[in-house]
């Protein structure tokens, strides 16, 4: 995917989160000098597995596996500095060496305990209306961000800068919580005695993220920017309100960084054979429950963060035609092809209708994502295992022509398809495409 002409590559779920970016992106981090997050925060959780060892990395971008690469947060992360502690030890414990190889924005927005309490008490006042968020405090940590009331990495210098915020925010907390009619309670105090527990730490690991990554583009180093949560979760594109509260999708990326859009070379969206939401809000092609078992077994598909059974259904193309067009993807890459390895027969959605009528445009709210009724093809399974092929010319027929569909239903060329998670496990589709293997 790098080349001589692509230096800055995106990668971007282009469903709803859960695409196995994780390993698409360590897969490419080898050819990587910066590998830099843009947006979320621990909601998201990536799995990667090298040899016989997995690595769940929820603020760490995946380029930390590989000794080369310096690994950025930058400024439209919010950081969880007691998760990004934990983090870190986790990946020395297991004989990662991280000196000097991570580096956060001043820029980046903290998630405080308060951001996590009023997380929970929001989702439980909202009853069976809940949006399923993962509990990390993401929402109301943007939403300070936006409201000009957040505390930046950057505060930590100041302590008394960093009170008067936290202590602001923890009397907003409050009433908010009272509001809500819940129990929990902030305590400023509290909150700052837990600061003084991770502030040095973070203070050593600021960096200025975006100039760093601007001189290195200007040295002809190549920069991966590692997209979290996906196009369908984008708090504009996305199915609002079920959706996590940033710029998923490749737009965000040069925000979230600090580089104009016109640094940014290529945008690699990442799609599963099928798909799968966890979480609340509308899911066009889900499966009834006895064939969701089926593939979430076979697919392992239980959240990484939560641990929450997700929703599986089958490949969704008016999904990822419009992902490809909000994120204005260069290229595709698919991955798990092989959890359908054994279905006699696997289907596509290649367009919806409602009220059966065909629908044109992507519909903008849940209740018409939620009505309406996905257009199916069928194609057959290929009853084979495919975890051994490298090329695409080992693969069997059957999947070979389901790629070809799952490109045209998309509108994207396929560079890249994952037959399961070891590293090595990963076909490269040349520049002549599918329908040359
Ligand atoms: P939040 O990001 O925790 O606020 O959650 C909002 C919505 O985004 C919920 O439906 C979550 O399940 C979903 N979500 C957030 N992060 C991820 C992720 O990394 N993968 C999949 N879904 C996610
Ligand atoms: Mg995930």
């Amino acid at each position: 995917m790098f080349s001589d002409d692509v230096r800055c590559l995106v990668v971007v779920g282009a469903q709803w989160g859960d695409e196995g970016k994780g390993k698409v992106v360590d897969v490419l981090a080898e050819q990587a000098t910066i590998v830099a997050r843009y947006q979320g925060g621990a909601n998201a959780g990536h799995t990667v597995r090298v040899g016989e060892d997995e690595f769940i990395l929820h603020l760490i971008p995946s380029g930390i596996l590989y000794p080369e690469a310096r690994c950025l947060l930058g400024n439209g992360v919010v950081i969880d500095p007691w998760t990004l502690a934990k983090e870190m030890a986790g990946l020395r414990e297991r004989g990662i060496d991280l000196d000097g190889r991570i580096g956060i924005s001043r820029r980046a927005h903290l998630v405080l305990p308060y951001h996590r309490t009023l997380d929970a008490a929001q989702e439980r006042s909202r009853g069976s209306a809940k949006i399923g968020t993962t509990g990390r405090g993401i929402g109301p940590t943007y939403r300070d961000k936006i409201a000009r009331t957040g505390l930046r990495v950057g505060d930590l210098k100041d302590l008394k800068r960093t009170r008067t915020i936290v202590s602001d925010g923890a009397n907003r907390a409050n009433v908010v919580l009272r509001g809500l009619k819940d129990e929990a309670r902030v305590e400023c105090d509290a909150v700052m005695s837990s600061i003084e527990e991770v502030r040095s730490m973070m203070l050593d690991l600021c960096a200025d993220t975006g100039d760093e990554i601007r001189a290195e583009l200007g040295v002809g180093g190549r920069v991966l920017l590692e997209g979290a949560q996906g196009a369908m979760l984008d708090v504009d594109h996305g199915t609002y309100p079920f959706v996590t509260s940033s710029t998923t999708t490749a737009g965000g990326a040069a925000v979230g960084v600090g580089i104009g859009p016109t640094a940014i070379d290529e945008v690699l969206g990442v799609v599963k054979a099928y798909i799968t939401r966890v979480g609340a809000g509308p899911l066009p092609t889900e499966l009834p429950e006895k064939e969701a078992e089926r593939l979430r077994q076979l697919g392992g598909e239980f959240g990484a963060t939560t641990g929450r059974p997700r929703r599986p259904g089958w490949f969704d193309g008016p999904v990822a035609r419009y992902a490809s067009g909000v994120n204005g993807l260069t290229a595709l890459a698919i991955t798990k092809l092989d959890v359908l390895d054994t279905f006699d027969a696997v289907k596509i959605a290649t367009g919806y209708e409602l009220d059966g009528a065909p629908v044109g445009a992507f519909p903008d709210s849940v209740e018409d994502l939620g009505a309406v009724v996905p257009v199916y093809e069928t194609c057959s399974g290929w009853n084979a295992d495919t975890t051994g092929c490298r090329t695409m010319g080992e693969l069997p027929t059957a999947a070979r022509q389901y790629l070809g569909r799952l490109e045209e239903a998309s509108g994207t060329p396929i560079r890249i398809v994952g037959v399961g998670a070891a590293r090595g496990a990963t076909i490269r589709v040349s520049d002549a495409g599918i329908a040359a293997a």
